[in-house]
């Protein structure tokens, strides 16, 4: 018989994504909607291994929903990945009488959900990341607010590059995945476009497309970089000594990961936050929620994490011939 569920935590683990909020928010509600105690787990795995719990009723996530950030803060621990910290998180729950944990984060704190089913407790994983880098889901909560953050700053970017005809390096987050990149690159015309999964490290061919682009006509010259490359200041530095263009780096960094959520990551990560609480409801453990084909499904997360992730070959082939 499946074990009667009375209640359920919720955490976020890993770097914080806009729309986590409202994850959190649909959690309690959906939680308290269906009768079950409901408790907010501080600072993810570490806040878990800490006893840092508080009880979570409708009015805790008022006015949350249009929050960047998490309010239940967020952190990567080490300590609980040994057997020793998960079956210490384990007795945790035991104690506080968690029955089933709700896990929004990355691939990582997908882990840390699959070995505390192992030992148990019920858990369900939302994917929460502003990089989009989870295999079995076209959608992860922050991403949209991410590159659209992105895409504003790069056009004020792109402004002042025209105006002064130079070459300008725009760095992205993304330190293995080069979705945010790649989206930014086609969604701000950008001239190139560099990512971890394809970086060929050939500058030369840079520079060339540099000198050719300026004896055409442009005016300016737009280089996304990911994060997963980095080094665009020195990067800068030698396009301009090899091209005589002006060349300036920018490093947009954590501002991508803040700010209100979207529309489409508010009701994306709602909808996701509600349904991690009706699989729960189920008696379903060891799931991972996902938006896939059009719709929000829900894999094992054995299954998800055995996945592989892929830049998209069109899109990017695209961001090259558009140029
Ligand atoms: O959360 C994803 C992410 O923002 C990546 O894009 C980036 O590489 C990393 O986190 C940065 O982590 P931190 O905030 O710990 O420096």
């Amino acid at each position: 018989m499946a074990k009667e569920i009375k209640t359920i935590g919720v955490l976020t683990s890993g770097g914080d994504a806009p729309g986590m909020n409202a994850a959190i928010r649909a959690v309690v509600r959906q939680s308290l909607f269906r009768g079950k105690r409901v408790v907010g787990i501080k600072r993810g795995y570490a806040g878990l291994l800490n006893e840092e719990i508080i009880e979570m009723d409708a009015k805790s996530v008022s006015d949350t929903i249009s929050r960047g950030g998490t309010i239940l803060q967020t952190a990567r621990c080490m300590e609980f990945m040994t057997p020793e910290g998960t079956q210490k998180a384990a007795d945790v729950c035991l104690k506080h009488g968690i029955d089933a944990i709700v896990v929004i984060g990355g691939d990582g704190s997908f882990k840390g959900a699959q070995r505390l089913a192992g030992l148990g407790i019920n858990t369900i994983g939302i994917p929460g990341t502003i990089d989009l880098d989870i295999a079995c889901t076209d959608y992860t909560i922050g991403f949209d607010t991410a590159v659209n953050t992105a895409m504003e700053a790069i056009d004020k970017v792109r402004d002042t590059s025209t105006s002064h005809e130079r070459c300008s390096i725009i760095e992205v987050m993304g330190r293995g995945a080069g979705h945010i990149a790649l989206w930014c690159g086609l969604a701000n015309g950008a001239e190139e476009v560099l990512l971890p999964e394809k970086y060929d490290f050939d500058e030369q061919r840079l520079i060339d497309q540099v000198v050719e682009a300026r004896k055409s006509g442009k005016q300016h010259y737009i280089i996304i970089n990911a994060e997963g490359i980095g080094h665009s200041q020195s990067m800068a530095k030698r396009i301009e000594e090899a091209t005589g263009i002006e060349t300036r780096a920018t490093i947009l960094g954590h501002m991508q990961r803040g700010g209100s959520p979207t529309c489409k990551d508010r009701v994306y990560a709602t909808t996701m936050g509600a349904m991690a609480v009706d699989l729960i409801c189920e008696g379903k453990s060891n799931r991972l929620i996902a938006h896939s084909g059009g719709k929000f499904v829900d894999f094992d997360i054995d299954e998800a994490l055995a996945m592989e992730k892929g830049i998209d070959e069109y899109m990017y082939d695209i961001s090259r011939s558009l140029v």
